[in-house]
């Protein structure tokens, strides 16, 4: 999980809310550090920041969506998850969008649109976490409530 100290004139552009949660701590970290990798996206950008420091903020978004989404992954198969086939295709999906916008940036890194890069990641979270990342919650449940039963007996 990455971490990212936010100085005085930092602006929040997505906040964190319970809503989001789901009760898995490593996912739950995830989720909170692509929000900040975003908000220091948003932040840089607003404060000029030059063209390599944004680079590396999206290569850092770019490892960080790899690297959660398998964890993810690993953890609804551990659960049984039942829309984990579906679930897979979206993360490629979104994978596969991200890495147009990537690549796109690349090519022309002083065209690219930053604000619609921004919206495209805020939607995407906020839609995927809610809706989606959301049903694995049950799962969770069911897991901690057996491990307590077990601890118990
Ligand atoms: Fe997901
Ligand atoms: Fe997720």
């Amino acid at each position: 999980m990455f971490e990212f100290l936010t100085g005085d004139n930092d602006k929040i552009f997505m906040e964190w809310s319970d809503k989001y949660a789901t009760g898995s701590k490593p996912i739950d970290d995830d989720h909170r550090g692509l929000f900040n990798i975003v908000n220091h996206y948003y932040n840089a950008v607003h404060h000029g920041e030059a063209q390599e420091s944004l680079d590396a903020i999206l290569d850092l978004v770019e490892k960080y969506i790899q690297e959660h989404f398998a964890r993810e992954e690993r953890l609804m198969s551990e659960l049984g998850f039942k829309h984990l086939h579906e679930h897979k295709k979206m993360h490629a999906d979104l994978a596969k969008a991200f890495f147009a916008t990537r690549l796109s940036y690349h090519l022309s890194p002083g065209e690219f649109d930053s604000d619609a890069f921004l919206l495209f990641m805020q939607t995407w979270l906020t839609k995927h976490i809610l809706t989606e990342d959301q049903k694995l919650v049950p799962y969770i449940d069911r897991e901690r409530r057996t491990r307590r039963e077990e601890l118990s007996s």
